[in-house]
């Protein structure tokens, strides 16, 4: 087991995390009065069991569930729920335990926080991608008309407890996905780590304890220097602006198709690694380092050029704008983010089209 200290709270990394939770549950025993867990029908059916099997306290709780995927990150669904607590009773001291992907960890973490204004939470994270990034650094919020995370705030978990034996349970498409941020970790902060991880099968889950926890340690450095977002933290961001539009322009196309976070983040590093290779000086044999590993590895994109001006126009809505311009954090090089840079429309463009190329190659 390996413990990283957040801020005010402790995340736990294991591949059986049960003896964590039993302690903490049993540590804060008088500190709450009943139990919530959030979960949807996939970790219901294929985590829930795993965790209310070994322990007790699970077998008090009241469970809600909600349907999974981004679809349900929203505000209708948000007032199902807190009516829902309103129904069991819930108070002050009430604690929900959020058991699954991103959507569950950043909705039950905005349910939680403004919930009787503010109960407290846990964030148990089954799929990769929220265990190597939304599970901590306290983002809550939900989407608006499928601007991603427009509503929200800051508010800390009470714990965090990885177990990767809950990988097992995810295809390769969901795998890939959460490697998109680990990818990222490197990318703007250990050259070292990107080497490491160019040799890293993504089917050997005995690695990825040690993954997830340098991927966590380089989350946590930045989380911890600016927590609200205002510096540093923003280089977190390297691949979401376009990346974040990407998705979005999928999820306004009613999902005909859709693509995961971590793939359209995918698209989104290779555009920004090219703008970055014209506006911050990243060697052009990184770019093509860049390039050569994420595309054959990630679902890839098509789209018509009608749709690249409408995924510019969607940048607008990017949270690191300022003044009207489309902000990026960007690199150098290999390991070393740099924030606040900007873009001309026409080189944003460009960079999808050198996607697009380099697709058809
Ligand atoms: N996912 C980026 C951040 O937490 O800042």
């Amino acid at each position: 087991m390996t413990e990283i200290k957040a801020d005010n709270y402790s995340i736990f990394i294991s591949k059986d995390i049960t003896k964590e939770i039993k302690r903490f549950l049993k540590v804060n025993k008088n500190r709450f009065s009943k139990l919530f867990v959030l979960v949807d029908e996939n970790t219901l059916k294929y985590c829930y069991p795993q965790l209310v099997s070994r322990i007790p306290a699970f077998e008090e709780a009241e469970i809600i569930e909600i349907d999974s995927g981004e679809q349900s990150k929203n505000i209708e669904v948000c007032l199902q729920i807190w009516e829902a607590l309103g129904e069991y009773n819930a108070d002050r001291q009430s604690l929900i335990i959020n058991l699954g992907g991103g959507v569950i960890g950043d909705m039950g973490g905005f349910i939680a926080s403004v919930f009787k204004r503010g109960i407290g939470f846990i964030n148990i994270p089954t799929t990769l991608l929220s265990q190597v990034d939304a599970s901590i650094g306290g983002k809550t919020g939900i989407d608006l008309n499928n601007l991603k995370n427009e509503i929200g705030l800051f508010c800390n978990p009470q714990a965090v407890f990885i177990d990767t034996a809950f990988l097992r349970t995810l295809d390769e498409r969901q795998l890939l996905s959460g490697f998109a941020e680990i990818i990222k970790h490197a990318l703007i902060a250990d050259a070292d780590y990107w080497k490491k991880i160019k040799k890293t099968n993504i089917h050997d889950f005995e690695k990825f304890d040690a993954l997830i926890e340098t991927s966590l340690r380089i989350k946590n450095k930045f989380v911890q220097e600016d927590p609200f977002d205002k510096g540093i933290r923003k280089a977190l961001n390297f691949g979401h602006t376009v990346g974040h539009a990407v998705e979005t322009y999928f999820l306004e196309q009613n999902g005909q198709e859709y693509f995961l976070h971590g793939e359209a983040i995918a698209v989104g590093m290779i555009c920004e690694a090219y703008i970055s290779n014209r506006t911050a000086k990243l060697p052009d044999s990184e770019l093509k380092d860049i390039t050569s590993f994420i595309l054959p590895r990630f679902t890839t994109i098509k789209l018509q050029e009608t749709a690249l001006d409408r995924i510019i126009e969607l940048m607008a809505h990017d949270k690191k704008n300022e003044k009207e311009q489309i902000h990026f954090s960007l690199i150098s090089s290999i390991g070393k983010c740099i924030i606040n840079k900007t873009a001309s429309q026409d080189l944003i463009k460009e960079s999808l089209k050198y996607y697009l190329e380099h697709v058809k190659c």
